[in-house]
């Protein structure tokens, strides 16, 4: 029975509502899961883990997400902003150590008007034409994502958190909107970006049904990249006394994703790494295979904490980078640094 449903999740790369409880509220699939989503990922992208290099540009945010460490109402962090020439450094230490990849991610900070961002995605593209450009920046309108893209960036990370509208209220204030952040994937898909969503496991008051209309949500939007972690508290949010997404679960989640989305980019992201010290190995071996160390000036590592225990804050960037070369080495797979697209969702059949 067990092997049933996972084979004909393999086959079909779908299941219907009950099919996919039955495997979410179960550990009994695990092994199942994570053997098809091996085979899987193998046949669409063989051993190779994309590595991109993470720029965190700035913690001043006009948000006040419940459980983000880096909240406006957060008075207990020093705020810090890079300026332009401290990011094409990061990008020329990042490209020295063979980064392909940027990722400008931060809070709202309205600081950053489109202008200084155009200027500074315009000049990493002028000195990296070779680069991929991933910005991170949150919800802004149509006209500033299109300002973006037509400087030269070429991917957009925005989680849309939860499919679930009363969910959503439950982890933000009144002033963000589940339908706002949809508008925005939307935008950015239309204007041509490759899009990440995503969501946090194990986030407060999260059910199994909010995660299923989580994966109905990205069938839909067909993202290039789905980015999972485990919620974990920051001591300074009103969510400080709730408790740490579940590993197993997460991994469970990611070999699903590989199943429902066999050409996506999936990283075993940080928050994967901090819960437990071989995180991000298991998240691969689940079947995600992209990694996004830090990238960002070691002075203001501690400051972007989004969630407490981060790991890697003290960490130099040649330091992650070597210590992820070695990490994915040890589990069979393989660093590639070259720009890493997407493959193409009709890609080869799967041979098993
Ligand atoms: N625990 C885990 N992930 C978090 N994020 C924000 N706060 C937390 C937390 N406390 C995630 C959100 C956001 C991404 C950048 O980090 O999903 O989209
Ligand atoms: Fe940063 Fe290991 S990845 S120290």
């Amino acid at each position: 029975m067990s092997d049933k449903l996972v084979q004909k999740l393999f086959e079909t790369s779908d299941l219907n509502d009950t099919e996919l409880m039955t495997l979410l509220e179960s550990d009994i699939f695990d092994a199942g899961l994570r053997r098809f989503a091996d085979i899987v990922r193998r046949s669409y992208y063989g051993t190779d883990v994309y590595i991109r290099g993470l720029i965190e540009i700035s913690n001043y945010c006009r948000n006040d997400c419940y459980y983000c460490g880096i909240r406006r109402s957060n008075r207990y962090i020093e705020r810090y902003r890079l300026t332009k020439e401290e990011i094409l450094n990061c990008c020329e230490i990042g490209y020295e150590l063979g980064y392909r990849t940027f990722v400008l991610q931060g809070g709202e900070d309205n600081f950053y008007t489109d202008k200084i961002i155009c200027e500074i995605v315009a000049e990493i593209r002028n000195k990296y034409p070779d680069c991929a450009i991933t910005l991170s920046l949150g919800e802004k309108s149509y006209q500033s994502y299109k300002s973006f893209f037509d400087s030269g960036a070429n991917r957009y990370l925005l989680r849309h958190e939860t499919a679930d509208a009363e969910h959503y209220a439950v982890l933000h204030p009144p002033d963000m909107q589940l339908n706002n952040r949809k508008k925005c994937l939307l935008a950015l898909k239309e204007i041509g970006y490759q899009v990440g969503a995503g969501f946090m496991v194990g986030s407060p008051h999260q059910t199994t049904q909010n995660i299923l209309a989580d994966l109905r949500f990205l069938q839909n939007l067909e993202p290039a990249m789905i980015g999972i972690g485990p919620f974990i508290p920051h001591s300074q949010t009103p969510f400080q006394y709730f408790e740490n997404g579940d590993l197993r679960l997460t991994l469970r989640l990611i070999s699903i994703l590989r199943l429902l989305f066999p050409y996506a980019l999936i990283p075993a992201t940080t928050a994967l790494g901090t819960i437990d010290p071989l995180g991000r190995e298991l998240g691969i071996v689940s079947g995600a295979n992209v990694v996004m160390p830090n990238l960002s000036p070691v002075a203001v590592r501690k400051k972007y904490e989004l969630y407490d225990n981060k790991i890697c804050t003290g960490e130099e960037a040649a330091e992650c980078r070597s210590c992820l070369n070695k990490r994915i080495a040890s589990i069979g797979f393989n660093l590639v640094t070259h720009i890493g697209n997407v493959k193409d969702k009709k890609a080869d059949v799967v041979q098993v």
